[in-house]
C-alpha cells in the first residue's frame, strides 16, 4: 500500500482546512444498546470460520445507526479472524500492522431489507465493524463471555451457545474510526459492506490466544489442519475512498507516552505482539 501519500489523501477527502476537518462524521453510535441490552446466541466452528450469531427468535434487536451510516442496521453476527502466530491474524492492517486477531460485527440493513441473505448481496445490505484484537494481560471483559466457550467449539460442526453479550461493552472506547465501502471477507465477498475500521484495539490474553489456536478445520475424526491463519490476504484500495473522523493534522502529542490501554493507532507505542511503528501511513484490506 501507498505509504505517507496514503495519510494525505486521507486528509485530502476530509478537507482539511487551516489544521481543522470541514467534514468531521460524527461517532457511531448503538442506540439500542444502552449497556444493559444483552444478546444471546451461538457460536459456531464453521470449518473455515468462528462465528458468533444471535439467536434470530430473540426479541431484543441490536440497531447499529449513526456516523457514515445513511440506514439503520440489524446486528446479525461476529465473525473472528486470528493468526497461529501473535505476528499475524487482522486482514486489515494499520500501518501494514497486523493484530494478532480481529472480530467483525456485521449488521444488515433493516430498512431495505428484511434479513441478512436478503441484504448481504445488495446494495448499502452490510454494516462492518472491525476491531482490532491486540495482545494484553487482562482480557476485555465481554470478549471473555465468547472466549469462555473455545473449548466447546473445537471440531467443525460444534456450536455453543453464548448468552448475555453486551455489544456495546464489547467496543473499545473510542469514536474515532476510518471508513470505506467495501465487500465481506468471508464467501461471497459481496461489494456490499459500509466498514467502520475503530481507532482503538480491544485485548485479548495469550492464554485465550492459546485455546483459539487449538480449533481444527475439521470434524472429530479428521480435525485436518488448524482454523487459524483464516485471514484473506490483503488487497489493494483500488482507488476507495477511506473517510476518517481521526483528525490527523492534530500530531503534537504523538509522541507522548501513553498507557497501553489508552492508545490509538495514530500513535508511537510498544506493544507486545510484534513492533508496530506509526510513520504516517494506513493500509487497508480492501477489495
Ligand atoms: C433504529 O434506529 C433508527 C434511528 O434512530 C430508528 O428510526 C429505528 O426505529 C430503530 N429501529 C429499531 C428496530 O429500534
Ligand atoms: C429473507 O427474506 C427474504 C425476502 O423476504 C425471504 O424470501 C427469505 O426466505 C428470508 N430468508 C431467511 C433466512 O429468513
Ligand atoms: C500462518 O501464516 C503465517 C503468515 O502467512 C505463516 O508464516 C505461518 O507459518 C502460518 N502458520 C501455520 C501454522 O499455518
Amino acid at each position: 500500500m501507498c505509504s505517507r501519500s496514503f495519510l494525505l489523501c486521507v486528509l485530502g477527502i476530509i478537507a482539511v482546512v487551516n489544521g481543522k476537518p470541514m467534514l468531521s462524521l460524527s461517532l457511531i453510535t448503538l442506540r439500542k444498546v444502552d449497556s444493559l441490552i444483552e444478546i444471546s446466541g451461538h457460536l459456531h466452528n464453521t470449518g473455515q470460520f468462528l462465528v458468533f450469531r444471535a439467536d434470530r427468535e430473540a426479541k431484543i434487536r441490536v440497531n447499529i445507526t449513526g456516523g457514515p451510516l445513511a440506514y439503520h442496521y440489524q446486528f446479525e453476527e461476529i465473525y473472528i479472524h486470528y493468526g497461529m502466530d501473535d505476528g499475524h491474524g487482522s486482514e486489515h492492517r494499520i500501518n501494514n500492522y497486523a493484530f494478532p486477531a480481529e472480530i467483525q460485527v456485521y449488521g444488515f440493513n433493516a430498512e431495505l431489507y428484511h434479513n441478512m441473505s436478503e441484504a448481504q448481496h445488495k446494495s448499502q445490505g452490510l454494516v462492518a465493524i472491525s476491531l482490532m484484537v491486540q495482545l494484553g494481560e487482562t482480557l476485555n471483559p465481554e470478549l471473555q463471555i465468547i472466549t469462555s466457550v473455545f473449548n466447546k467449539v473445537i471440531y467443525r460442526g460444534d456450536t455453543a451457545p453464548v448468552r448475555y453479550l453486551s455489544l456495546k461493552s464489547l467496543l473499545p472506547d473510542t469514536t474515532g474510526y476510518m471508513t470505506y465501502e467495501g465487500s465481506t471477507t468471508h464467501p461471497g465477498c459481496w461489494e456490499t459492506a459500509v466498514w467502520l475500521i475503530l481507532n482503538k484495539p480491544i485485548y485479548i490474553t495469550a492464554r485465550e490466544l492459546y485455546a483459539l489456536r487449538k480449533l481444527m478445520q475439521g470434524p472429530s475424526t479428521t480435525p485436518k489442519a488448524p482454523l487459524g491463519n483464516n485471514s484473506r490476504p490483503l488487497q489493494g484500495l483500488h482507488y476507495r475512498t477511506v473517510r476518517t473522523n481521526i483528525d490527523f493534522a492534530k500530531r503534537g502529542n504523538a509522541k507522548c507516552p501513553s498507557m497501553a490501554q489508552d492508545m490509538h493507532y495514530r500513535d508511537d507505542f510498544f506493544l507486545p505482539a510484534n513492533t508496530w511503528r506509526d510513520d504516517g501511513s494506513l493500509s487497508h484490506n480492501v477489495v
